[in-house]
C-alpha cells in the first residue's frame, strides 16, 4: 500500500498566501460592488525594465535562429550571467564571491526551500519568528519538527524578533545547526547591522553551523551603513549561503530567475565526522534534479546589470520605496508604531490585539489585504504586515480608505 510522507500532517492550515488569497476572494463574491486592493502578497506591479525587455526579445530572435538557438544550458546557470552578477553584486562591495559559486535558478522561494534536503534529518534548526513561512513549512514537510502544539512546532528553535529587540533575534541559547535569517526581514523589514551578522558569522564558526541568508530584498536598502550581503562579513564564506532574486528588484515575480550562492569554502560533516562540500553537493542537486533557467531570461536578467538596467532597477525600487514612505505616514495618523519600509518594501506594524480581526476589520471596512502578523509566527501576534507593491494610486486610496475606516 502507497504510504504518504506523515510529516504533512503536521502542517498547519494551507500555505498562508493561498490562505490570504481565498479570503479576499470569498470577500470579493461576497461583496462584487467593492473594489478590493491586495498590499498582502509581495508581488510586483509595475512593469520590466526597458533593458530586460530588450534583451528578452533579443533572446528570442536568437533563439529562431539555427545559428544561435540554444538547446539545454549549463544546470548551474550561463556564465555571462554569473559573471556579472559576481561583479556587480558582490565584488563591488568588497565581497569575494566566484561566477563558479554562483548558481543560477527560477526562484529564491525553490531553492530557500530545497536547499534543506542536503542535510541531515536531525539537524537542530533555527528559525526566526516572525518568519517567510516557506522555512518552516519545508523543514515540517522534511520531518525535522515534532507536532503542532500553542502555537509551535515541537523540536524546532525559534528565534524570537519582538520590539524589544528591534526585530533582530539574539543568538539561540541551546546549539543549533541549520539558522534561517533574512534581511532586509520578510515580514518585519527590519535590517541587520554589520556587527549583528558578524556576531552571527562567529556563532556559526563556533557551532559549526551554516546560516541560510535570504538577501532577496537587498536592492531596498537605503542606509550605506548597512550590509547587502553577507559575504561582506569576515568569515561568512565558511558558514554562509546566500539566496538572491531578480523578483523583487527587477519586478521578475512572473518571469522567474533568482540565484543561489554557494561559497566553495562552506563545509558540512558526514556521520563518520568527514567534511564534505556543501558547494559539490548543491552542483550534484542540481544537475539530477534541474535543467536550469531558460536561455531568454537569463539573457533579460543579465540586462539588470547594464548601465540602463541599474538606472531602472533604481527607478523601480525608488517607486516602491516611495509608496512605502506614503503608507508609514498614513500609518503614523492612526498612531500605530512601525519598523520596515525604509530600506524594505515591506512594513510591519504594531496594532496589538488579534491579528486576524485587524485583517477582517481592514478588508470589511477598507477594502483593503494585508497579512496578519500572526501568520509569520506566534510572535507576530499583535502585528500586521502592509506591502508596498501596488501603483502609486491604488497605495493613495488604500490609505485614505484606511483612515476613513479606522480613525
Ligand atoms: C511575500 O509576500 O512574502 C512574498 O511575496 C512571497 C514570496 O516571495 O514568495
Amino acid at each position: 500500500m502507497i504510504r504518504v510522507n506523515q510529516h504533512y500532517s503536521k502542517l498547519q492550515n494551507s500555505y498562508l498566501f493561498l490562505d490570504i488569497g481565498r479570503r479576499k476572494k470569498a470577500f470579493e463574491d461576497a461583496h462584487p460592488e467593492k473594489t478590493i486592493i491586495n498590499l498582502g502578497v509581495g508581488d510586483v506591479t509595475e512593469p520590466l525594465p526597458k533593458a530586460c525587455r530588450d534583451a528578452l526579445h533579443a533572446a528570442a530572435d536568437e533563439m529562431g535562429d539555427r545559428a544561435t538557438f540554444r538547446g539545454y544550458g549549463p544546470e548551474q546557470g550561463y556564465p555571462f550571467l554569473r559573471e556579472a552578477i559576481a561583479h556587480h553584486d558582490f565584488h563591488s562591495r568588497d565581497a569575494d564571491v566566484g561566477p563558479d559559486e554562483i548558481f543560477i535558478s527560477d526562484g529564491a522561494k525553490c531553492d530557500s526551500a530545497n536547499l534543506q534536503e542536503l542535510f541531515a534529518v536531525n539537524t537542530r534548526v533555527a528559525i526566526p519568528d516572525p518568519v517567510y513561512p516557506v522555512y518552516l513549512d519545508t523543514n515540517v514537510m522534511a520531518g525535522r519538527s515534532g507536532g503542532f502544539a500553542e502555537g509551535r512546532y515541537k523540536d524546532i528553535v525559534y528565534l524570537d524578533s519582538t520590539p524589544e529587540n528591534g526585530y533582530i533575534p539574539h543568538l539561540p541559547e541551546e546549539p543549533v545547526d541549520l539558522i534561517y535569517l533574512c534581511f532586509p526581514n520578510n515580514p518585519t523589514g527590519a535590517v541587520a547591522t554589520t556587527a549583528q551578522l558578524q556576531s552571527w558569522v562567529d556563532y556559526a564558526r563556533e557551532n559549526c553551523a551554516i546560516i541560510l541568508f535570504d538577501a532577496a530584498y537587498e536592492a531596498y536598502i537605503r542606509n550605506p551603513e548597512l550590509p547587502h550581503s553577507i559575504y561582506e562579513i569576515e568569515g561568512a564564506r565558511e558558514v554562509a549561503i546566500e539566496l538572491r532574486s531578480f523578483s523583487k528588484n527587477a519586478g521578475f515575480t512572473g518571469t522567474r530567475c533568482a540565484f543561489t550562492v554557494i561559497p566553495r569554502d562552506l563545509q558540512a560533516w558526514d556521520r563518520d565526522g568527514d567534511k564534505q562540500s556543501v558547494h559539490a553537493m548543491w552542483g550534484r542537486r542540481q544537475s539530477t534534479k534541474f535543467n536550469g533557467v531558460s536561455y531568454p531570461i537569463q539573457r533579460a536578467a543579465a540586462a539588470v546589470y547594464t548601465p540602463e538596467g541599474q538606472a531602472e532597477i533604481r527607478t523601480l525600487t525608488d517607486f516602491y520605496i516611495e509608496n512605502a514612505r506614503i503608507i508609514r505616514e498614513s500609518m503614523r495618523e492612526l498612531g500605530f508604531p512601525c519598523t520596515g519600509g525604509d530600506n524594505s518594501p515591506f512594513l510591519w506594524f504594531r496594532t496589538g490585539g488579534d491579528s486576524w480581526a485587524f485583517f477582517d476589520r481592514l478588508l470589511e471596512h477598507a477594502g483593503v489585504v494585508c497579512i496578519p502578523g500572526t501568520g509569520f509566527g506566534t510572535c507576530g501576534e499583535g502585528h500586521i504586515r502592509i506591502g508596498a507593491f501596488n501603483s502609486r494610486e491604488n497605495i493613495e486610496l488604500a490609505m485614505e480608505r484606511t483612515i476613513k475606516a479606522l480613525k
